[in-house]
């Protein structure tokens, strides 16, 4: 006969001894806190492509977006949801407004969730809702909050039964009090509470604590599956779930290389290696793929320009590298001298293959496919033509020019502003000097200009050409792929009042890099104060 006895998170076959493993769900959430870092963004070909690859990375939930905040983010989530046979997240904050839009954008997926959550600590109380309306004192504040919760899942759950709640803050709110918080919002129907260290504030040892408390003194707590999402503001975002994950939490909320907001979210790709590498110490298990985590890291990397730092554990260029005499010496006698894990199992090939003008189309479609691209049948060409232009300018193209290419021009939508020709006139004894030709609808405008290098004189020449002179915030370029053909990519950030605008250009030309970022920059303030989401006679309408 066997008997079960649970303890602690890990339930033990008392018969043979042996652990049973318990599942720990993984909630991506690349595509909404990882879309927030700063200087990323993403249009919806891309995500639809980011997401495609985390469902073969097996990952429980995707949290897609945050739809009312704008009408990019509303097709994304809608068409995510459309497409995919994952749990489709989209967040809410607890308004009506926010909540019925994300229900809007989900309403065809298979399995949508609304993800709504309300501040909960008195930092945030007390300067989110200052204002007398929400209650004179700090106790009637906090009460107001309990209500609003309550309000939000409950309406929430009049559009969709898988509603998750957060308590925004949670790592610096009063336990006690985020308790109560909780049992309201499981009392309105919460299947899941998450519980964000939204700052990325505590230690391992106090958000475990913390978790533990949670456990023990919520009395529904049973009815919800409790969810953490920790910020890496201390570095300590993957220690301070793992302390989550030992003291009751089952689902995890996480990023691919670790993306989000200022230092970021907790990487998935390190949590889920944590658990795999040290099965012997951790009884839990994810359905992740974990041969997939490379491609996931690439694909997101090359999507968002966020570069991934050489040192960084799992996917880095560095992680799998020995530099040292003593180390090679190790490795070549025995590879466990030093490695605790294989490359090959989260998905580093040992070879990078090279492609190129000789390639075939057929060649090219494969690679991309190992890569983890899907290529529309009507994309192929166009790839392909993208490809050989590429090959005849570089000789040899490596996968990060395949992704690259993927990234910058097959999913690149249609802009307002074109960048249709470039000219630059450069040189020791030269004025620097920049014509450009920019598209519009079905006109063009043709400026010139000269500057004090070609980047500032190729900028001169497009403010000219559209008569418009943002601030600009930041400038950066670097180079992306290997080789002295390497692309080259910038990232321009301009400013408009109280709101920043980012830009990205890939190209082996870095001023035809920094052009095309500055004019995308340009693009996406003209989308943001040109367009709106509103509800007209109970439709949603794009503005
Ligand atoms: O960090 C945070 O608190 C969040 C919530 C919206 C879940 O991202
Ligand atoms: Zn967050």
């Amino acid at each position: 006969m066997t008997r079960f006895l649970k303890k602690k998170g890990c339930i033990i076959d008392k018969l043979n001894g042996e652990k049973m493993k318990e599942r720990i769900k993984i909630f991506d959430t690349t595509l909404r806190d990882g879309e927030q870092s700063p200087g990323a963004s993403l249009n919806v070909f891309e995500k639809l492509e980011i997401a495609r690859q985390l469902a073969k990375l097996n990952v429980d939930i995707i949290e897609a977006g945050f739809p009312v905040s704008s009408p990019g983010q509303f097709e994304a989530v809608q068409r995510i949801a459309d497409e995919s046979d994952k749990i489709i997240a989209g967040l809410a904050r607890a308004k009506e407004i926010d909540i019925k839009t994300a229900y809007e954008a989900l309403r065809n997926g298979k399995n949508p969730r609304i993800h709504t959550f309300s501040s909960t600590s008195d930092f945030h109380i007390m300067g989110k809702f200052a204002d007398s309306k929400y209650g004179a004192t700090l106790a009637e504040k906090r009460s107001t909050i309990i209500k609003m919760s309550y309000d939000a899942v409950s309406y929430a759950k009049t559009f969709l039964n898988d509603v998750e709640f957060s308590a925004e803050d949670a790592g610096r709110t009063d336990t006690g009090y985020l308790c109560d918080v909780i049992e309201a919002a499981i009392e309105a129907g919460a299947m899941t509470i998450n519980i964000p260290d939204t700052t990325g504030y505590t230690l391992p040892h106090e958000f475990g604590a913390k978790i533990a408390e949670i456990k023990k003194r919520v009395k529904n707590i049973n009815k919800a599956v409790i969810s953490i999402h920790c910020h890496n503001d201390l570095g300590l975002a993957v220690a301070n779930s793992l302390a989550g994950i030992e003291n009751g939490a089952r689902q995890v909320e996480c990023t691919i290389n670790g993306i989000g907001e200022r230092a970021g979210n907790a990487s998935l790709e390190e949590i889920v290696m944590t658990l795999n590498v040290r099965k012997d110490a951790c009884n839990y298990y994810t359905g992740i793929k974990v041969d997939e985590l490379y491609n996931s890291s690439r694909m997101v990397s090359g999507f968002t320009g966020i570069i991934v730092q050489p040192n960084k554990a799992i996917v880095g260029e560095n992680a799998f590298a020995h530099e040292s005499g003593i180390h090679q010496d190790g490795m070549l006698k025995d590879k466990s001298t030093y490695e605790i894990m294989n490359p090959e199992s989260v998905g580093v090939k040992k070879t990078k293959i090279v492609l190129g003008r000789h390639s075939g189309r057929h060649g090219l479609k494969s690679r991309l496919e190992e890569l983890g691209y899907h290529l529309p049948e009507d994309k192929i060409q166009k790839v392909y033509d993208l490809f050989l232009e590429l090959a005849d300018k570089k000789k040899e193209v490596f996968d990060d020019d395949l992704r690259i290419l993927m990234g910058d021009e097959i999913y690149k939508k249609k802009e307002l502003f074109e960048l249709e020709y470039l000219n630059i006139t450069s040189g020791t004894e030269t004025i620097p000097t920049a014509t450009v030709r920019i598209k519009t609808g079905d006109k063009t405008f043709k400026e010139s200009s000269i500057g004090d290098g070609p980047v500032d004189a190729s900028f001169n020449a497009i403010e000219r050409a559209l008569g418009f002179k943002p601030a600009l915030e930041s400038y950066n370029v670097r180079s992306v792929t290997s080789g002295r053909q390497a692309m080259g990519e910038a990232i321009v950030r301009i400013r408009d009042g109280e709101n920043s605008f980012s830009g990205r250009g890939v190209s082996t030309d870095i001023i035809e890099a920094s052009a095309k970022a500055y004019l995308q920059a340009i693009n996406q303030l003209y989308l943001f104060n040109h367009t709106a989401l509103v509800f007209e006679n109970d439709n949603l309408v794009i503005k």
